[in-house]
C-alpha cells in the first residue's frame, strides 16, 4: 500500500483533490475514530503516506476549557495536512474550540453531526443535531466564521428512517460555507462522491440492511 500511495505521490503533478484550499495529494485519508486515531497514530499514519488524517471527535467545550486530553486531540504536529473533528452543542464554544484547533495547526476543521453514542447525543451534539437543522446551522455558522481553514460536516442521513434530512442540512451547510458534507460512513468513498452505506443515527453502527439506493438519491439532490 505504501508503495502505491507513494507513486501517487510522485505522479501527481496536480493534486488528487482539494478541500477548500487545502490540496489533498492521495485519497487515502485516515478517519476519525475515538481511542484509535490520537496524535501518535496521526504522525504514524501521515508518515506512511496519508493524504490526510483526522483525529478523534474533540468536545469543543473541553478544549476551550484547555482539558489536557481534548488539547492533546487536537495536537497536529508532524501529521501533514490534520483535520480536527470538533463536536458540541452551543455556536460559542464551537467557534472558540475551532480557533484553538487552527491555532494548534488543523488545517481543516470537521464538524461532527454523525456520532450516536449516548453521552454525546443526549447533551444534544452529534447526530442529535439532526433533529433539529435550524440550531445545527448556529453551530456550522459559527464555527465558519471563526476560522480562515476549510470546514467539513460529517453527518448521518437523518435521525431515523422518518427523517432523512441529509439533502437539506448538506444543502444549508454548503450555503453556509461548508466546504465538504459527508452524510455518509466511509469518509473515502464520500469525498470521492461514490455510493457507499449511509445510516440514521438510530440504526447507530449498524450497517443498513438494504442496498444505499436511499445514498445515491441524496447525492444526487446534494449535487444538483
Ligand atoms: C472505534 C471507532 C471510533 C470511531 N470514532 C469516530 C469519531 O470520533 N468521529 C467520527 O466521526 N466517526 C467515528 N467513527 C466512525 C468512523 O470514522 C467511520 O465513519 C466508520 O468506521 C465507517 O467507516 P468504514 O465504512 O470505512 O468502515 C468511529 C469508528 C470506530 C470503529
Amino acid at each position: 500500500m505504501n508503495q502505491a500511495i507513494a507513486e501517487e505521490n510522485d505522479t501527481a503533478e496536480t493534486p488528487a483533490f482539494c478541500i477548500g484550499d487545502v490540496a489533498v495529494q492521495n485519497r487515502v485519508m485516515l478517519a476519525p475514530m475515538t481511542g484509535i486515531t490520537d496524535a501518535p497514530f496521526r504522525r504514524l499514519v501521515s508518515h506512511l503516506g496519508a493524504g490526510l488524517v483526522v483525529s478523534e471527535m474533540t468536545a469543543s467545550e473541553l478544549l476551550v476549557e484547555g482539558d489536557r486530553n481534548a488539547v492533546l486531540r487536537a495536537e497536529g504536529q508532524g501529521t501533514g495536512i490534520h483535520v480536527v473533528q470538533l463536536a458540541g452543542c452551543e455556536p460559542h464554544w464551537m467557534a472558540e474550540g475551532a480557533r484553538i484547533a487552527e491555532g494548534a495547526g488543523a488545517g481543516i476543521i470537521d464538524i461532527n453531526m454523525g456520532c450516536p453514542a449516548k453521552h454525546v447525543a443526549n447533551r444534544q451534539s452529534g447526530s442529535a443535531l439532526m433533529r433539529d437543522l435550524d440550531h445545527a446551522l448556529t453551530l456550522i455558522e459559527a464555527t465558519v466564521c471563526s476560522v480562515a481553514v476549510p470546514v467539513t460536516l460529517k453527518m448521518r442521513l437523518g435521525w431515523d428512517d422518518r427523517s432523512i434530512n441529509a439533502p437539506q442540512l448538506a444543502r444549508r451547510a454548503e450555503a453556509a460555507g461548508v466546504s465538504v458534507t459527508r452524510y455518509i460512513e466511509s469518509m473515502l468513498f464520500e469525498i470521492c462522491g461514490a455510493s457507499p452505506p449511509g445510516t440514521t443515527a438510530a440504526r447507530r453502527m449498524r450497517r443498513p440492511a438494504a442496498k444505499p439506493a436511499h445514498v445515491i438519491r441524496i447525492d444526487r439532490q446534494v449535487r444538483r
